[in-house]
């Protein structure tokens, strides 16, 4: 029987925080322009962390943390532009259509979502959703990925 693109989801055990990056580099190579993804997870999952392996294996040597404060931080990278946004101090999502958050959506970039559910309903869906969460031991991290249209289907499956 066909699998549904909506249901495709798959699960990974992430035993240390280069697994975790490791698995933002698999991601990074299935990624393309206008691809959106957002992250789950409560504070210290590992999402940030999961975004740096991703800018690393795109070839971004500087710092990567989260863009708290100013919510998206734009990174230039040889083969895609990459939008990482941090969510968790947004007061009020409609911010977001102040800050011109279709142009990020619409355009070729890469978008990658800490704490999408403070956006919503302005920011709309994605195409694969990851959520971290805690393993069984404190270097642990479980991610759950679950696809939410083809392109996130394609990317679930070859990752
Ligand atoms: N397997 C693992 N994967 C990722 N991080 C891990 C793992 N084990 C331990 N850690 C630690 O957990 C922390 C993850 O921090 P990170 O900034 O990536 O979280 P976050 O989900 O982005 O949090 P926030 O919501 O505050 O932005 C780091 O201190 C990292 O060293
Ligand atoms: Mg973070």
């Amino acid at each position: 029987m066909e699998t549904q693109t909506e249901t495709r989801t798959a699960s990974r055990t992430l035993r240390s925080e280069q697994e975790t990056e490791a698995l933002g580099a698999r991601l990074a190579a299935q990624l393309t322009a206008g691809t959106i993804v957002f992250l789950y997870g409560d504070l210290g999952a590992g999402k940030t962390t999961l975004v740096r392996g991703l800018l690393r294996a795109l070839g971004v040597t500087g710092t990567v943390k989260s863009p708290t404060y100013t919510l998206v931080e734009p990174y230039r990278t040889p083969r895609l532009v990459v939008n990482h946004f941090d969510l968790y101090r947004l007061r009020d999502p409609y911010e977001l259509e102040e800050m011109g958050i279709r142009d990020y959506l619409q355009g070729e970039a890469v978008c990658l979502v800490e704490w999408p559910a403070r956006g919503h309903p302005v920011l709309k869906d994605c195409d694969l959703a990851i959520t971290l969460s805690a393993g069984s031991s404190p270097g642990e991290r479980i991610a759950h990925l679950q696809a939410r249209s083809a392109r996130g289907a394609a990317i679930v499956d070859a990752l």
